[in-house]
Parts: structure tokens; sequence; C-alpha cells
């Protein structure tokens, strides 16, 4: 099995993959309970975390596999001083597969080198979360029975929402889609994600200031947000923190089948009454993250889900 750091480092085949995977365990849940009998995965946690570290461990427990780790960093020897270096030369003697959450940019790429099973990145810093892109994808897969064409809002804030640049290098792989950047000038998309946008043929970017006057070009709003834990300047945060916010009078302006989505945990980006809308997917979204995570995890530790292979032949 490969280390998962970014998404380039699986094939655009490997991703259209694992979407029909999780389509294939989502409807078969008893025939692949025991696919992972026997493994054990360790999620490292440096970083706090409800859905990705849960669904990391739901995953392997649906899959008959068991779950080592720590959430907080002062649980382990990172506290006395050890690297991620050292602390993945040890964990990767216990486990089949880790994941790894960390709020420095760089450090899912650090564990992979020096690991001897594979690593996949949970979130590092600013800078990406394939996982989240993964569950992201399957949302768009099963609401628009595509990932491409698509007009795509991402709104909020642009400079450290790891999950937009995971999604928008992603969706440039797939191509045709034109996407619409929302943020404040401060929170504004950084240069090596713009420059993936030009290097595309297919796709092309706006940026603007307001949502309200872009919601009816959208087939889909992906909501952020505000990335407190990266500001360096508290009143920064205070200022820039209620910049959007997503309720029943915007969506009236937005097209009947658009999709919202939002990695989640929200703050006040979104309206609570905005979650008794259809075009609200968030919550699919969750559900979609365990799916993905599952197929994710057993591929990269070679085990072959019971059933799958001739419920893939039968779809082509
Ligand atoms: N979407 C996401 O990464 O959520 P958590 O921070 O709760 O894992």
């Amino acid at each position: 099995g490969k280390s998962v750091v970014t998404l380039d480092d699986l094939s655009t085949d490997q991703i259209l993959d694992l979407l029909r995977k999780a389509e294939y365990i989502d409807s078969h849940r008893r025939e692949v309970a025991h696919t992972c009998d026997g493994r054990v995965i360790a999620t490292l946690f440096y970083e706090p975390s409800t859905r990705t570290r849960l669904s990391f461990e739901t995953a392997m427990l649906r899959l008959g596999g068991q779950v080592i780790g720590f959430a907080g960093s002062q649980l382990a020897s990172v506290t006395k001083g050890e690297s991620i270096a050292d602390t993945l030369k040890t964990v990767s003697n216990y486990v089949d597969v880790v994941a790894i959450r960390h709020p420095k940019e760089g450090a899912a790429l650090v564990a992979s080198q020096a690991s001897s099973v594979p690593v996949i990145n949970a979130g590092d810093g600013g800078h990406m979360h394939p996982t989240q892109t993964l569950a992201d994808l399957a949302t768009l897969q099963s609401r628009f029975g595509r990932v491409t064409d698509l007009t795509v809002g991402l709104c909020g804030d642009l400079t450290f929402g790891r999950t937009v640049h995971s999604l928008i290098e992603t969706l440039c792989r797939f191509g045709n889609v034109r996407f619409v950047l929302i943020s404040p000038n401060e929170l504004t998309t950084p240069q090596y994600v713009l420059d993936r946008i030009n290097a595309t043929a297919s796709c092309s970017y706006v940026e603007v200031r307001d949502l309200a006057s872009v919601m009816g070009d959208l087939d889909v709003l992906y909501m952020t947000r505000v990335q407190k834990e990266r500001f360096f300047n508290e009143d920064d945060y205070l200022r820039l923190r209620d910049t959007y916010i997503l309720d029943e009078e915007k969506m009236a302006l937005a097209k009947p089948d658009m999709a919202v989505l939002h990695p989640l945990p929200r703050v006040n980006e979104i309206a609570v009454e905005v979650d008794d809308d259809p075009r609200a997917a968030y919550f699919e979204q969750v559900k979609n993250g365990m799916l993905m995570r599952m197929a994710l995890e057993s591929s990269v530790v070679g085990d072959e889900l019971p059933g799958y292979e001739e419920f893939a032949n039968k779809e082509v």
C-alpha cells in the first residue's frame, strides 16, 4: 500500500474506483464486515477532530479491524520532545495503516517518509485534507451523478481552509469546473491553488466578495468556517468570522437543485434553519466520509471487498 498525503498520490482511476467502492459498501455492509479482520489502524491526532478521527476509526471497526491511537498530543510522548518521525518509526511497527492529523503543513509527508506502513493525511495545518475531499466528491457524485461540468462556489476562509485547497486541486483533475471564490480580501485563495486552476485549460475562476450576488449561478456552494486556530491575531478573527452567514433568505436566491456542502464543524456560517432545506448536503457528506474512509483503508492495506469485483464488472 501507498501513503496518501494529497490526492495526487492516487490516480484518477483509483479515485473513481474508491467512489464506486463506497457505493458498494453502503449497500453491502454485512458482506464487507470482515474485509479487514486482523488489521489495526493507528489514529494519531495532534489536533482536535470529531468527524475525521471517529470516522477513520468507525471505518476500520466496520471492516472488522481494530483501532489504537491518541487524540491530543498531551497524552503521548510528544510532550517529552519526541519527533513525528520517531513516533512513526515506532507506531508503524504496531499497525497496518496510520491516519495522522497535525497542525503543521507537511507533517503528513514527514510521517509517511518515516513510516513502514501507509500513512493517510487526516489534515495537515492549512495545507490539505484529502479524505475530506473524497467525502466531498462522493457527495457531488450522489447529488449530480458527476464531479465535472459544475459551477462551484467556495465561500469563507479560502486562505486557511485546507478542505478548499484539496477540493479545488482534485476538481481540476476531473476538469470543466468554474470556480467562484467568495471571500473577504484578507482570506483569499493561496497562489499555489490559483496556479493549479490556471494550469487547467477546462477550468476557470473568479474571485468575489459578495455571496448574495452570485448565489443564482452556483450548482454547489461549499461553505467553510473561518479557521480561528490559524489566526495570529484574535481581533482579525473576530472581525472576519461572521462575514458570511448562509440563511433562508440567501437560499431563496439559489437554484432549486443547488447543493450546499460544508466540511463541518460550523460555527455561524450556516444558519440552523438551512438544515431542513433539501439542498443542504452537509450531513450526507459526513456519512460519505465514513464510506470513503472504509474504501480507502481497505485499499491501502490491500484487502479486497468481498463481492466488489463482480459488482464493479457488472456496472461497466
Ligand atoms: N471535517 C472535519 O475534518 O471535521 P473534524 O475536524 O471534526 O474532523
